[in-house]
């Protein structure tokens, strides 16, 4: 009998690939997130899903002996490279202007703080559903938004979603690149102004770059004057700042894939560096007691949808400015 070689190893690979358990998994992980590809695409895709589900698992199983302090889970981002998601998903730019000099604008912490030992400003209806910002850099106009819709809040006593659309479209200027990243601390001055910008309802997001600008002053939802650096490495100061004022801009180290497929637990990578590149929300912060130790987090809203993190939220490890979250931090002022 001829048998050829080629056919042989494509046979050999094609039964190898074939574990039912897997291919189930991976159809039924791309059904639940409508995922669909050119055939060409579709062995790398899987390739690449398959080892995303190999590295969750196993930092799961080390979870469960008590090597970790949070879970991960597979999500949305599961058919991503490591390069691929960084180069698309992390676009906060760091505000090198942050630097010590500045300080007429810098919020320090005061020497006798009287700050309460947990702060949650959801439940106080500080903060808007979470967001979604797609296959796109914007988390830099999520974290302003954000920051913003709980001073308005505050002021108004009224919760009005924000547009990150208006603020990507209408700041090139200022050094902004929609999609391609942004600072938190430019999205607050474009406002400032701009005089105003317009919600989500009557400029939604798109997820994707444009270049005309149609913010509409009639429309204008809300103001800001001006905006505060936090004393930067700080979290005495910023604990000080998300007491004092409510939401606050943070960024963080965002690159480690443990961080994309956080799924539960108190976030504490040994990997995790403070070389930040991702904008969050810090909302609050509070202490849960774990194996008879008492550890303190930070709450920080993302803007990769409900179905990452603890419904959209992290809890990351506060105390040793882990990730860098006390790095750039920044709030505006009404
Ligand atoms: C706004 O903040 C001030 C001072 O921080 C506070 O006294 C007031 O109750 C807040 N308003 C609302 C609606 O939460
Ligand atoms: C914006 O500021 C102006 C002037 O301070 C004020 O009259 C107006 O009500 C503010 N608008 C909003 C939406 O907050
Ligand atoms: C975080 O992890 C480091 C190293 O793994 C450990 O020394 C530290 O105690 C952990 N901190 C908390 C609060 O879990």
């Amino acid at each position: 009998m001829l048998v050829l070689p080629g056919l042989l190893v494509a046979l050999l690979g094609w039964a190898l690939a074939l574990d039912p358990a897997l291919e189930d998994g991976w159809r039924g992980w791309k059904s639940f997130h409508a995922k669909e590809y050119p055939e060409e695409d579709e062995g790398f895709r899987k390739e690449t899903w398959a080892k995303n589900l190999r590295r969750i698992k196993q930092h799961n199983l080390e979870a469960s002996q008590g090597k970790h302090s949070y879970h991960l889970e597979m999500n949305h981002f599961g058919d991503l490279t490591d390069e691929e998601f960084n180069q698309v998903l992390n676009g906060f730019i760091p505000d090198t202007a942050q630097q010590p000099g500045g300080m007429e604008f810098l919020f320090q912490e005061l020497a006798s703080p009287a700050t309460p030992k947990e702060v949650d400003w959801r439940v106080k209806g500080y903060v808007t559903p979470v967001k979604d910002q797609g296959l796109c850099g914007s988390c830099w106009a999520f974290s302003a938004t954000g920051a913003l819709e709980g001073l308005v809040f505050n002021k108004t006593g009224k919760l009005v979603q924000l547009s990150e659309q208006n603020l990507m479209d209408c700041s090139w200027k200022l050094g902004n690149s929609g999609c391609h990243g942004g600072y938190i601390t430019r999205a607050f001055q474009y406002v400032r102004d701009n005089g105003g910008i317009n919600s989500e309802h009557v400029y939604p997001y798109l997820g994707q770059d444009d270049w005309h600008c149609r913010y509409n002053t009639r429309d204008k939802a809300a103001n800001c004057t001006s905006f505060r650096l936090v004393k930067q490495g700080s979290e005495a100061a910023l604990e000080q700042a998300v007491a004092a004022v409510g939401p606050v801009s943070v960024a963080v180290d965002a690159r480690n894939f443990k961080f994309r497929f956080y799924r539960k637990g108190v976030f504490n990578d040994s990997h995790c560096s403070r070389t930040v590149n991702h904008a969050m929300l810090a909302v609050g912060y509070g202490t849960t007691q774990e194996d008879g130790k008492s550890k303190d987090y930070w709450i920080l809203k993302n803007s990769w949808s409900e179905f990452w993190g603890e419904q959209g939220y992290i809890r990351l490890w506060k105390g040793d400015n882990h990730c860098g979250v006390a790095n750039q931090a920044s709030f505006p002022v009404l």
